[in-house]
């Protein structure tokens, strides 16, 4: 939350436990409204007057069409640059500039980008002009991903529903941690929840980064680190995959690595625990194996779904709209 008030979401640290049930709570409300014809038409009356930029100059497949179709359920409307080729930069317009301009149009600026740190500039400049918007991180280069975190908590949340929740739970994260955003916005969270251990599964060279242990030691959340799922598997409540994220190749390539050994198919599940999860927050590679999407403890389609709701209760939440829901 920014020092003027204005709620942006730009990294993960920023939620606390409170506005984490908040918002999971937020999202269960919109997701069983929205059920019936009703409940849909009550939900597209929330906010017919705030408009939407979406800026997405990185590809997005999921999080562009959840984001799009969150604001659509709440009524609002929408606009879209997807991609730096067509927007005034091209002229030489500074960042600063595009922003300040999306601005002027619409009440809320939801943004990716391939580097990180610009969703943070983006705030930042939100925090000193006369008419500031929020700004949405919907993926910051190899750095944050905060709403693909919070659809993560959502997931698990609902997932052990009947197993007291996320706390006490062992749950490994698999793959390229060094460069997944996904991973490094989760695992800020979980200081959130009691009890937590953490399993990082992950080949050499690809190991989740310094700042993430020392964020997760200073605040006391247990974790191991590993280079093999099969040290692990058999403890753990979730599994986390993720892909190779070779698209930071050129700016930050670790060598070579043997993934075969981070994938996941019909063979690793036949020692994964009755009452485990897998999750990933797609698009997949060679790691998950498409013989295992219809096991019951794959939630990644979940998630997909998950992802649309969370985004109505955050929007929900930035514009104050709990009040009209009836939600507490
Ligand atoms: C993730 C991303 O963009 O970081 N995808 C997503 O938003 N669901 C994960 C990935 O691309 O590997």
């Amino acid at each position: 939350m920014a020092s003027s008030g204005l709620f942006h979401v730009v990294d993960t640290r920023q939620f606390d436990r409170p506005m984490l049930d908040r918002l999971c709570r937020l999202a269960t409300h919109v997701r069983v409204l929205a059920k019936t014809k009703a409940g849909a038409q009550g939900l597209q009356a929330l906010a017919p007057d705030r408009r939407a930029m979406l800026y997405f100059t990185q590809p997005s497949t999921r999080t562009f069409l959840s984001f799009n179709s969150a604001c659509h359920i709440l009524g609002m409307q929408t606009s879209e640059i997807r991609s730096p080729s067509i927007s005034s930069e091209v002229k030489g317009e500074t960042f600063e500039d595009s922003i300040r301009t999306f601005s002027s149009y619409a009440d809320v600026i939801i943004m990716r980008t391939p580097e990180g740190g610009k969703a943070a500039r983006a705030a930042e400049l939100m925090d000193s002009i006369p008419r500031p918007v929020p700004v949405i991180n919907a993926g910051s280069g190899p750095d944050q991903h905060p709403t693909q975190a919070l659809l993560d908590i959502y997931t698990l949340e609902r997932s052990f529903e009947r197993r007291g929740g996320i706390d006490g739970k062992t749950i490994a994260m698999m793959g390229d941690l060094r460069r997944g955003r996904t991973v490094r916005s989760l695992s800020y969270l979980m200081k959130n929840y009691s009890q937590v251990r953490l399993r990082f599964v992950a080949p050499p060279g690809y190991e989740i980064r310094r700042d993430i242990l020392d964020h997760l030691e200073v605040h006391g959340v247990a974790y191991q680190s590993t280079s093999r799922l099969e040290d692990v598997i058999g403890e753990l409540d979730a599994l986390y995959v993720t892909r190779l994220q070779s698209e930071y190749d050129d700016s930050d390539q670790p060598g070579k690595a043997d993934y075969a050994a981070y994938s996941i198919g019909p063979e690793q599940l036949k020692n994964f625990p009755a009452d485990a999860i897998v999750m990933h927050p797609l698009p997949r590679g060679p790691e998950l194996d498409p013989a295992i999407d219809n096991d019951p403890r794959v939630m990644y389609w979940r998630q997909e779904r998950n992802g649309m709701w969370m985004r109505v209760a955050l929007l929900a939440a930035i514009f104050e709209l709990d009040g009209s829901l009836n939600v507490n």
